[in-house]
């Protein structure tokens, strides 16, 4: 198995371009099943959850085929409804196949999500709306099945506001004739850029970026072009880099909108930003500044995503601070690995109490989830010494040529 190895302590500098956003392409890629036609995916990341959805979709008998970040997806011959547990299990958010291979197909028969990597995962809010619309669900045997034949439209009140709910209602209910209104919905930019595709294919989609969304059915789809919006969470961890290394870099390729919360943090730590139209230049200080309160929350308020990356540079703030995880009970499974690198961080629950440190020092660590690998990197790089990174598969599924861009940035990062 390969590790990232990073002899760090050393500033960065340059330009780096963010890819397309792994959150928007996934449901995307879901949705493709709906128009029966073609579906072409600009701005496709290559990453490990966007293989695991491509090989659903050649599961269930799309043909696929792959351009250099690109990926056109063509679902007019659909042999199968029904997804196994191998390919399940490969990617968390699979479960935003329910709602599509539903809507398409009148019949559906996955394996429930298991737990993951950040603690229990429960798909309540999900089966609760998709039966909302209609749909006759059984749980038996770690299977959900599902039929879809009598559908009808329906005001859905989501108890909280999830992003995988609000999409799998988005794609179930995008063809059943009639107004579904969702109310509290999630109001993160994937969102947006789902219903942007999904309006593309001729769906009928007002309200998303806001607490509600109105969907209008329509049974008359067709062959669809989009550009993937760029990945807010990439850009943040550019972003988290250049501080704890002290760096002046400009990230490329971001929508600054969408990380408003983290910038507003780093900003505190006492960044220096400038802002242009699609690209973003930090100058980080010289002293970084603890942050008193950071709460994790759906969007607009500070992403859950960023928690581990902003950890990661506090770790060297002059100064104590405070995180709030409010969204996964089990996010804090990269401290443990920063402990070994000299961090000081003690977690009670859903808190963390960073202590900043002078120097972080190179250490053998493990990545356990997506995040909290990449938090480790940003470690690394600022950690006296040479750090092995394993586990890498778990960013993988997330970061599309991540050790490239660094070295692009003047790391000294290899993969050995
Ligand atoms: C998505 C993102 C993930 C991000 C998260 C929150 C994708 C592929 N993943 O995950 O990177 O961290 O949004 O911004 O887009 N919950 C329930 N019941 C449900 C569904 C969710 O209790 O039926 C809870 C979850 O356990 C969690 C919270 O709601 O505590 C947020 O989950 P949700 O917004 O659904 O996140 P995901 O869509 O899974």
């Amino acid at each position: 198995m390969n590790n990232i190895i990073i002899n760090g302590n050393k500033p960065l500098s340059g330009k780096v371009a963010v890819h397309g956003s792994k959150n928007a392409v996934l449901p995307i890629l879901a949705s493709t099943v709906l128009n029966g036609g073609e579906n072409t995916v600009l701005n496709c990341p290559h990453l490990r959850d966007v293989d695991s959805s491509l090989e659903i979709l050649k599961y269930l008998g799309c043909s696929v085929s792959y351009g250099k970040n690109m990926v056109k997806v063509n679902s007019k011959t659909i042999t199968r409804d029904s997804i196994p547990e191998n390919l399940m299990r490969e990617m968390r958010s699979s479960i935003i196949f329910l709602g599509a291979v539903a809507a398409r197909c009148k019949e559906v028969e996955i394996s429930a999500p298991g737990g993951c990597e950040l603690g229990p995962r429960p798909i309540d809010l999900h089966l609760k709306a998709l039966r909302e619309l209609g749909m006759e669900i059984e749980e038996h045997g770690g299977y959900i099945k599902c039929k879809a034949k009598d559908l009808h439209p329906a005001n859905i009140h989501l108890s909280f506001p999830s992003v995988g709910a609000t999409e799998n209602i988005m794609l179930a209910s995008c063809n059943i004739e009639g107004k579904t209104v969702i109310t509290n919905a999630a109001k993160e930019p994937e969102i947006v850029d789902l219903a942007n595709y999904l309006n593309k294919m001729g769906a009928n989609i007002k309200g998303a970026g806001t607490e509600r969304i109105e969907i209008i059915g329509t049974r008359e789809f067709k062959d669809v072009e989009h550009e993937v919006m760029p990945d807010r969470i990439v850009a943040a961890t550019y972003l988290c880099a250049a501080m704890a290394t002290r760096s002046e870099i400009e990230v490329t390729n971001v929508i600054t909108e969408h990380i408003r919360a983290v910038l507003s943090v780093l900003k505190d730590s006492g960044a220096k930003l400038k802002e242009n139209e699609t690209s973003i230049e930090i100058s980080a200080p010289k002293v970084i500044k603890p942050i008193d309160y950071i709460r994790t929350q759906p969007y607009p308020g500070f992403p859950t995503d960023a928690q581990s990356l902003v950890m990661a540079y506090l770790t060297l703030a002059d100064g104590t601070s405070v995180i709030v995880e409010n969204i996964f009970a089990n996010r804090y499974k990269n401290v443990e690995e920063l402990l070994k690198m000299g961090a000081d961080i003690t977690i009670d629950g859903r808190v963390a109490v960073i202590k900043g440190v002078k120097k972080l020092n190179a250490a053998k660590v493990r990545a356990t989830d997506l995040r909290g690998g990449a938090s480790l990197v940003i470690a690394a790089l600022a950690a006296e010494g040479s750090s092995e990174i394993s586990g890498i598969s778990h960013i993988e599924r997330g970061y599309d040529g991540l050790c490239e861009a660094l070295k692009g940035l003047g790391a000294d990062i290899k993969i050995g």
